[in-house]
């Protein structure tokens, strides 16, 4: 086939999105494909138009890539391509319409409330410890932990021109003490469970993506009737969705509540294929290679 891999873009991970995206070029190269590579700029449709590709991997992260606005580009150009497509795109990077969309249907997660990004220095939003985070973007881009203890990732902004400046609105979240887990769904099986243990206690944008900082358990040491539930509570949230191809769903685990602390975070439509990403590593550790799993992704989208 001839396949473009769309790559890069201008959201906040668009660096993250150039590794995972020369890493598919290269596994579709190896296992035969025509390959062209396009770093996505305001011009892709045209790039496309010209292009003419059989398919596309769409290897972008955040927003845009992962929002519906290239699906839905993609979609009126007729073109085929990877992964979810524009309704699926639109619940899921939004993690207020993703929990709006799965808590009546039994998926438990944390409940939270949006505020006012210049509000925040002047009163705790929720009892202590909370997240902030923005609402759409992923790799933990603006993401903060308040503890009583102070905060760990972004100073908490102290006037509008403070980190978040550049988000009006961010969404607030009780902070679930314990573990952090994360469950890959290909086609409509889960790959495993992998616990993360970030050096720092946080894993942030550095711990995710610097060699290292953060210690991956891949299958996780847990319970198994948790590690079940994380199976089960993807799939199902990858169902409810309408999500297509290949997806991760991340959970906090606080292993003092039984199965009752699981809750799930959020579901990545578009989920990292860099060289420390964590669906490759699920894949792997089930004897699918790099290679395989890129070719799996490509098959889902035919
Ligand atoms: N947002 C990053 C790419 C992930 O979910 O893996
Ligand atoms: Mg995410």
């Amino acid at each position: 086939l001839h396949i473009a891999v769309l790559m890069g873009g201008w959201s906040a991970e668009r660096e993250v999105s150039l590794m995972s995206g020369a890493g598919i070029a290269d596994a579709l190269e190896a296992n035969g494909h025509r390959v062209t590579r396009i770093d996505m700029d305001r011009h892709v449709a045209e790039r496309l138009a010209e292009v003419k590709p059989d398919l596309v991997f769409n290897a972008l992260h955040g927003t845009p890539g992962e929002d519906g606005s290239v699906q839905g580009m993609l979609d009126l150009m007729g073109l085929r391509y990877t992964h979810s497509g524009l309704v699926t795109s639109v619940i899921a990077i939004d993690k207020v319409l993703t929990k709006q969309t799965l808590v009546p249907a039994g998926i438990p997660m944390p409940g939270g409330r949006i505020v006012k990004s210049t509000d925040i220095h002047e009163q705790d939003p929720l009892p202590r410890p909370y997240v902030l985070k923005p609402v759409n973007e992923g790799s933990s881009v603006g993401v903060a932990i308040v503890t009583d203890e102070g905060n760990y990732g972004n100073p908490i902004a102290r006037d509008a021109k403070g980190p978040w400046a550049e988000f009006e609105e961010l969404l607030a979240e009780p902070f679930i003490r314990g573990r952090e887990l994360t469950t890959a769904v290909l086609g409509d099986r889960a790959l495993g469970v992998t616990e993360l243990k970030p050096k720092s206690g946080f894993y942030d944008y550095d711990a995710k993506y610097t060699d290292g900082l953060t210690e991956h358990v891949c299958p996780a040491d847990i319970p198994d009737e948790i590690a079940e539930a994380c199976k089960r509570m993807a799939v199902e949230a990858h169902r409810l969705l309408g999500c297509k191809g290949c997806s991760r769903s991340d959970f906090r685990w606080d292993d003092s509540q039984g199965e009752a602390g699981l809750f799930l975070l959020e579901v990545n439509t578009q989920p990292g294929m860099t060289p420390l990403s964590l669906v490759p590593e699920q894949a792997k550790h089930i004897g699918m290679s790099y290679a395989e799993l890129v070719q799996r992704i490509v098959e889902e989208a035919l």
